[in-house]
């Protein structure tokens, strides 16, 4: 039968449109059949309902978190005390930290053991109100654990209610048994790994690193192209640590989203607009590296560009899977207002996976929505360090923890 959830104190959602702004409806009917939302208005609907006492609680859609690297092996934190220390980032890399630290961990890792550990970042998401990912692999470095990781992450997919989206990431670091032969790993990404990813047929995306010191503009080309030829959707982390001219790589490419662009210029905003490209900012993780400097959010809403708000969830920059807290480091560090952050957070996200059946409440979309502990939509990034999730709605099911 389906269900109508009665008694909701307020419905908030972004408005499909080129120019986003919220809808607070007050006291609304939401009406569920089957995965979808088959009804939303202030007036009872006729006919056979399942009722639903929502309490008097504020109703959102569910969150989306469009960039994350959840599956890994290991600990990190030896890292945060060096960092805090003054030692940067890009040389703890250097010195065997850094991704390849994790790469070396997570193939010694068993599958039962990185799906479990995986499991539980996932679950902690959901719990705090995150309904569809955006996730990444990228700690395997070799065809068989990249292909490993993904089918790991599928399965995840299959068996938890939150929604994956895969990613492609084996241009996430040079391996260090590639150390003093680049080119030979990045042709191997193209000739090998890509044409196998795609033949094994989970990820949607791939994603490069494109950073001084890791992977240039003309290598993250030569792997988005072939990426794409073989159907996969670019993605890029672009200008996180520098000007890594990765906003460039994104438009050569037709990438769907850039992310990170703590580094950006007013010609690389002109671009973004330009080709189209949806601008993912991971402000947490500028927050846990303490760089500093934060992507520049409200220029591009200057700019009319409309931007993302992800998570980055991963072992050595932002171990972080609450996503209201990011959408509190959102407001708090780049000062943008919580409406700009939610709707990043919601439809921009979403449209950041190409997704348009989520992250709105609307007819026709589908039912992922989450019932609040808070009053107002703004207590989700300003009452922030607790989990204000009273209950998560998935496909139309209510998901239990
Ligand atoms: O998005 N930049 C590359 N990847 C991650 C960091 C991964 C790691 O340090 O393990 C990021 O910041
Ligand atoms: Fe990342």
């Amino acid at each position: 039968m389906k269900l109508l959830l009665i008694n909701v104190k307020s419905a908030v959602t972004a408005t499909d449109s080129l120019n986003p702004s919220l809808r607070i409806l007050d006291h609304p009917f939401i009406g569920i059949d089957g995965d979808r939302i088959c009804y939303i208005s202030d007036k009872k609907p006729e006919g056979k309902w399942e009722e639903f006492d929502a309490q008097e609680k504020l109703i959102t859609p569910g969150l989306v978190d469009p960039h994350t690297h959840p599956i890994f092996a290991g600990n990190r934190s030896d890292e945060y005390s060096m960092r805090l220390e003054g030692i940067s980032y890009m040389d703890i890399a250097k010195s065997g930290g850094g991704i390849n630290k994790t790469v070396r961990l997570t193939r010694q890792a068993s599958d039962e053991e990185l799906y479990k550990s995986t499991r539980q970042r996932l679950l902690r998401m959901m719990s705090h109100g995150t309904t569809t990912i955006e996730a990444k692999s990228g700690y395997g470095l070799t065809t068989e654990d990249e292909l490993r990781l993904i089918k790991i992450l599928h399965d995840l997919d299959e068996e938890l209610p939150i929604e994956i989206f895969i990613t492609f990431l084996g241009a996430h670091e040079i391996p260090p048994e590639y150390k003093d032969k680049r080119e030979d790993y990045i042709n191997m990404v193209i000739e090998e790994m890509i044409p196998e990813v795609a033949r094994q047929g989970y990820a949607k995306f791939c994603d490069v690193f494109c950073e001084n010191g890791v992977f240039s503009k003309s290598e993250s080309e030569r792997i988005l192209e072939t990426g794409k030829k073989y159907g996969l959707i670019p993605k890029i982390h672009a200008n996180e640590l520098g000007n890594s001219h990765g906003v460039e790589a994104a438009a050569k490419t037709g990438a769907i989203s850039a992310d990170h662009l703590n580094y950006i210029n007013d010609n690389e905003i002109r671009i973004l607009k330009e080709y189209k490209i949806c601008p993912v900012l991971l402000p947490a993780t500028s927050f846990t590296l303490g760089l500093g400097i934060y992507p520049p959010a409200r220029k591009l809403k200057e700019n009319g560009i409309t931007f993302a708000l992800a998570s980055d969830c991963n072992p050595g920059s932002c171990y972080l899977e609450n996503f209201s807290l990011v959408q509190a480091i959102a407001c708090n560090t780049m000062r943008i207002s919580p409406e700009d952050a939610f709707i990043a957070s919601t439809l921009i996200a979403a449209k950041a996976l190409g997704a348009e059946n989520i992250g709105v409440l609307d007819a026709g979309m589908q039912a992922d929505l989450i019932i609040w502990n808070a009053e107002d939509y703004r207590d989700i990034s300003y009452h922030y360090g607790i989990n204000s999730v009273d209950k998560v709605m998935k496909k139309g099911k209510w998901v239990s923890f």
